[in-house]
């Protein structure tokens, strides 16, 4: 089921360059993975939901609820039984941060993913995405009359209007306090500050120094 899936999801997002590309996943399911044996979580909710997390998402699909029942039809036609089914549905129809972060996760194995999304988003890789969507949106690196802003409303998000550098403090920065998890706090704690350590040095570079 799990290699089924694999193919079906590698079909979908290849090529997707906003950041939402099959390596992505592929990234988010290894750590999905590494957290769920920390935790002692099932496994194989684990990583369904980590490979089919962004299959509904609204970048893919007409609207979510249609992205949602794409899935649903790929569980039952790959044999998934229905309790498990429910778990997976449950996870990806819940866990997008969508600007400003939705409920919590209600499974163990929701805060897994969760937290495995959020971690792909930090640290080295997380701000490749982050240059990468804003090439994707045309949105500019930095502009140093644009002050740091915590706060985007959806449609600036959605749209991609602001930089990327203001991207850190609108999101990157906020994720490792949202972290579910312990074995992800830890994980986040490192990512949170090589970002830290990034900006320093991009500030001092835009000077010139
Ligand atoms: P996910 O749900 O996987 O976190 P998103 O669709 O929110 O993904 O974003 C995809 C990637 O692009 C993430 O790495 C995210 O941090 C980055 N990103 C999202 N919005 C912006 C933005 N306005 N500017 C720069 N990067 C962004
Ligand atoms: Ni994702």
């Amino acid at each position: 089921m799990i290699l089924q899936t694999e193919k079906f999801v590698f079909r979908e997002l290849n090529g997707e360059a906003s950041g939402h590309d099959w390596w992505h996943i592929y990234r988010v399911t290894k750590i999905t993975k590494t957290i769920a044996q920390q935790e002692n979580a099932n496994l194989f909710i684990c990583e369904m939901g980590a490979l089919l997390h962004d299959i509904a998402d609204e970048k893919l699909n007409s609207n979510e609820a249609e992205g949602i029942e794409k899935v649903r039809e790929w569980l039952i036609h790959v044999n998934v039984d229905e309790t498990s089914i429910s778990s997976i549905i449950e996870i990806i129809s819940t866990m997008s941060f969508k600007g400003g972060g939705g409920p919590p996760m209600k499974t163990l194995e929701g805060k897994i993913v969760q937290d495995a999304d959020r971690l792909d988003a930090m640290g080295a890789i997380g701000i490749a995405r982050t240059f990468a969507f804003s090439g994707a949106k045309n949105q500019i690196i930095h502009d140093p009359n644009i002050k740091p802003r915590e706060h985007v409303t959806k449609e600036e998000y959605r749209t991609g209007k602001t930089t990327a550098i203001n991207h850190f403090y609108e999101k990157l920065l906020k994720l490792k306090e949202l972290m579910n998890t312990d074995y992800g706090k830890k994980l986040a704690e490192t990512k949170h500050q090589y970002m830290e350590e990034y900006l320093e040095v991009f500030f001092k570079e835009w000077e010139g120094e």
